[in-house]
Parts: structure tokens; C-alpha cells; sequence
């Protein structure tokens, strides 16, 4: 198996992703709140880039729908929800459409074209997306990233899927992909702790947020989404 990695949204380039299996990461928090409201029950995730662009979509879907999500970590105003994973309670959204806009995270999948398939990844289900990988032959980890930039804790969890495929299968790493793994052998017994120093880190524990990183470190959830069709399942 082929493994590369992207380091943020605005770098996915077609040629790079075109015909793989794609994997999709914005840790802190986008993907670990994909993640969580759907094994929380709700029925799909529609990610959009705009917030424009998702109050429409949910004044057309009306009932039964949720509009959610974040600029610069802080819920957008009007929304039914941020983009806190604690909030996605069972009660709060299970049988809804969320609507989900946020930052650097739903940025990436507008961009994810002829790919071979889509999966969204986090902390929360490294197991489960290794073993789906198993079988692949080539692998791109598109980090989410911040503003463009290179984001420390979705570089991590692709270093810890890595670690897992590295155990299971024969990989060929790119040097993006190496110093991933390098990265999270180096802090994994100390996850939480590197999380907390990494820029998003600091920027949610500013915001009063620095129980979602316990969260996202602390749980494991059995449930993997895919992105198809402008829906996450
Ligand atoms: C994003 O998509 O930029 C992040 O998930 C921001 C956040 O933590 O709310």
C-alpha cells in the first residue's frame, strides 16, 4: 500500500487524490463531530463551505434538519448548534440532517473529486478506519489544516492510523507520510498533552472548549462515515 498525506484543505490538488481512497481529518474538531453525531444517531451530515449557502440548504430541507457549525470556534449566530462534539447528544440529534459549516474542515470535501472513496476520520475512530484501509492500495491522509497551514493535531491522528497499517500491511510511506508516524510514535503516550500545546489546542482551551480535547482523546466511537454524493453516512 501507498501512503501520502496532504497537510491542509487548500493543498488538495486533483492529480494527488484522484482514484485513492481518501481520508479526511480535522481532529480538533470537525471530523471528531461528524463522527459523533452520527453514531449519536442522526440520519446524514451535509458539509458545506459558506454559511450562506447552509441556511439556505436548511430552509429547504425544513423539519427534521439542524443547522450547525463554527467560525474561528465560536457557534455561529442563530445556529442550533456549534461545533463542540459534547453537544451532539442522542437527544439533540438523533433521526436530524445536520447542516455543518465550519472553519477549515468542511473545506475539504468540496475539493475531493474522482477520489475512489471517502472516509472521515478523527481520533475517535482510528481503528475503525485502519481496518477499512487494510485493503487499499493507495492511501491519502488530506489533513484539514488551519488557514492553509500545516495543524498539529491532524497530522497526529494520520501518524496513528499510519502506525496501525504499518503493523498490519506492507506500506510505502511519502516523507509527508514518514514524518507523520515519526511524529505520533514520538508523542503517543502523551497525546493529550501534545494536543493541548498544538495551536488549534490552545486556541478551544482560550474559548473554554479544552474538554473537547479530553473527549476526543478519551472516547473511541464504532462508527465510520463516508462522504459520497455531498452527504456524510
Ligand atoms: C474547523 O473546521 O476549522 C475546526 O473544526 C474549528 C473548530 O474547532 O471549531
Amino acid at each position: 500500500m501507498k501512503i501520502d498525506l496532504i497537510f491542509s484543505a487548500t493543498d488538495i490538488k486533483r492529480e494527488e487524490v484522484k482514484n485513492k481512497a481518501v481520508v479526511v481529518i480535522d481532529t480538533l474538531r470537525a471530523t471528531s463531530t461528524i463522527i459523533t453525531a452520527l453514531a449519536q444517531g442522526c440520519s446524514k451530515v451535509i458539509p458545506v463551505a459558506e454559511i450562506k449557502e447552509a441556511r439556505k440548504l436548511s430552509k429547504n430541507l425544513k423539519k427534521d434538519c439542524l443547522l450547525a457549525g463554527e467560525r474561528q470556534g465560536i457557534k455561529i449566530d442563530g445556529f442550533d448548534l456549534g461545533n463542540s462534539p459534547r453537544d451532539y447528544t442522542a437527544k439533540k440529534v438523533a433521526g436530524k440532517v445536520i447542516v455543518l459549516t465550519t472553519t477549515n474542515g468542511t473545506q475539504c470535501f468540496k475539493r475531493l473529486i474522482e477520489t475512489e472513496e471517502i472516509l472521515v476520520a478523527s481520533l475517535l475512530n482510528v481503528e475503525q478506519v485502519s481496518a477499512r484501509l487494510e485493503s487499499k492500495k493507495e492511501v491519502v491522509f488530506c489533513c484539514a489544516g488551519v488557514a492553509g497551514q500545516f495543524a498539529l493535531d491532524d497530522f497526529i491522528t494520520a501518524g496513528k492510523i499510519i502506525a496501525e497499517l504499518v503493523a498490519e500491511s506492507e506500506v510505502s510511506l511519502s516523507d509527508r507520510a514518514l514524518v507523520a508516524y515519526q511524529t505520533y510514535l514520538q508523542n503517543k503516550n502523551g497525546l493529550r498533552s501534545i494536543l493541548k500545546r498544538s495551536q488549534s489546542g490552545r486556541n478551544l482551551i482560550s474559548l473554554g472548549k479544552e474538554g473537547d480535547i479530553d473527549y476526543i482523546v478519551e472516547h473511541q466511537k464504532d462508527y465510520l462515515p463516508y462522504y459520497e454524493n455531498g452527504e456524510i453516512k
